[in-house]
């Protein structure tokens, strides 16, 4: 099985969300099955410098390109990788897809339109005479690619799209369309169109031979209005072929026993190692010593994420004796309101805006609760690390939340199989609910003891699902 893995951000060359984290451990999993597994991405820098043995295997001249384009074959962390350098559409430093200002690049429908195009120029065999058996293309920014295989036709590979994260759609005026060198009837409501514009999320829903998104729960969600960020009747119609395949945690990086960026180590059976993580967490952060529950988050900071209903309940938190650390950053407007939160709760409330890895690990080690109260989550992994922490996630019951989260509700906790709080209702007072139950836990020590062992047994390793990936790619191509 051969299998071409198209996207854009991979950990820890270049990470703006949980994607990079999924495409940094997927694509090995994938590979210890036997799987012939590529990934294919732009030459951003990060990538040109992370990537070893890089030899230019192609030159291609692309219809919406005047100059020839180049790809390099080379390793990245030991996967194999194809980089597309295209004469400075890729080569430029920082985020992948907005400028220092935060702005989306201007071209940016050409240059992820490259991408989707050079991916589906494999199936022609002129690239290092390679030719996969499937193309499997992650969210909006490798869209296209099942749009071109599509338009190539005849026997080519089988195509996978999936979805991390539908709120985000790479949409762009109508008139860009004639630059990608597509049919004209592709521009239409079956086809990549959305309401006058080209929509590269659409192409690929419309155009993969198959559809997955990353939980269970969340494919289920996209078939409503509510989460479908208006592609829920699309969807509907192609509901046969979506599944939802949850995401893992690379247990290699995120381990409480092996961790480099933590106090102290620890494992299920010894806590000492967490307490003094816990410890150090709390004076680093200036937070004064206190017998109440350390809240812990690491986060974006956008709607999506629901921590604004958390500033709305925080007064409750702190006067309830707990105390708060974030990491985060985002919107201008939730930044800002976080720092003016931390000014007016000293000794109680600290926040750090910026991206910190070693920082993430600290306070997935160091909190007792990990809380991620998401309007929607497609999967979420800071819950899944918490849990392989012994910090228990307060959660939304939606999207891979309510997949990977079991409430302490009674029976849960009678029946040992309670590994943290989740709730229901994307409320400051559902939110100050549950963490009253968090605050009433708190104080049977054995109780919360026995929820952080459930939460440490928790597996959500890679192996189950890069095998249901196989088993998707095998649907498509069973001979190979
Ligand atoms: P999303 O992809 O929607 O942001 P996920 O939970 O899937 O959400 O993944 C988020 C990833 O980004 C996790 O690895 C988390 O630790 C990391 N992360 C988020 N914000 C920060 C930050 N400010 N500093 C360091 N890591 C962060
Ligand atoms: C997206 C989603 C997040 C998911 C990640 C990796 O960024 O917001 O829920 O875990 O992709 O699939």
């Amino acid at each position: 099985m051969r299998t071409l893995y198209v996207s854009t951000e991979v950990f820890p060359a270049l990470k703006t969300g949980g994607l990079a984290d999924v495409n940094a451990a997927l694509p090995s999993a994938l590979a210890a099955l036997g799987v012939d597994m590529r990934l294919l991405l732009p030459a951003f820098p990060a990538f040109s410098k992370a990537a070893t043995g890089l030899q230019p295997v192609a030159q291609l001249a692309a219809p919406m390109l005047a100059a020839p384009l180049r790809v390099l074959r080379g390793a990245l962390e030991g996967v194999p990788v194809y980089l597309i350098e295209a004469g400075g559409l890729f080569e430029r430093d920082g985020n992948p897809y907005v400028d220092a200002a935060g702005r989306d690049w201007p071209d940016n429908a050409l240059r992820f339109a490259l991408l989707g195009w050079v991916a589906a120029r494999f199936a022609d065999g002129a690239i290092d005479a390679w030719r996969p058996d499937i193309v499997h293309a992650h969210d909006w920014h490798a869209g296209l690619a099942p749009a071109y295989l599509a338009a190539r036709g005849g026997d080519r590979p089988g195509s996978v799209f999936t979805v991390h994260n539908l709120g985000f759609h790479g949409e762009f005026a109508a008139e860009t369309f004639s630059q990608l060198a597509l049919p004209p009837h592709f521009f239409a409501m079956h086809g990549l169109e959305f309401y006058g514009k080209v929509n590269f999320m659409k192409a690929g829903l419309h155009y993969a031979d198959r559809i997955t998104t990353v939980s269970p729960t969340y494919a289920r969600e996209i078939l409503q209005p509510e989460f479908g960020f208006g592609m829920d009747g699309l969807l509907r119609s192609r509901a046969a072929v979506l599944s939802g395949i949850l995401n893992g945690v690379d247990g290699a990086y995120w381990n409480p026993q092996t961790d480099p960026h933590i106090a102290a180590h620890f494992n299920g059976a010894d806590l000492a190692g967490k307490h003094a993580c816990n410890a150090a967490l709390r004076r680093e952060c200036g937070l004064t010593a206190s017998a109440g529950p350390l809240f812990g988050v690491v986060s974006r900071l956008t709607a999506q994420k629901g921590l604004d209903l958390l500033l709305d309940t925080l007064p409750g938190l702190v006067a309830a004796g707990g105390q708060l650390v974030v990491l985060g950053s985002g919107d201008a407007a939730l930044e800002q309101r976080w720092q003016a939160c931390a000014a007016s709760h000293p000794g109680a409330v600290s926040v750090r805006i910026g991206y910190d890895e070693a920082f993430a690990h600290r306070i997935m080690a160091g909190s007792d609760v990990v809380l991620v109260p998401s309007r929607f989550e497609p999967c979420g992994l800071t819950q899944l690390y918490a849990l392989a922490y012994g910090s228990l996630p307060l959660v939304r019951r939606v999207g891979g939340l309510a997949d990977t989260v079991t409430d302490a509700t009674a029976a849960a906790r009678a029946s040992a199989s309670a590994t943290g709080f989740v709730f229901d209702e994307a409320s400051a007072t559902a939110l100050g609910d549950a963490l009253k139950r968090v605050f009433m836990l708190w104080r049977e020590p054995k109780d919360w003891a026995r929820l952080i062992a459930a939460a440490m047994r928790e597996d959500f390793g890679w192996a189950a699902s890069a095998r249901r990936y196989l088993a998707l790619y095998r649907e498509l191509r069973p001979q190979a």
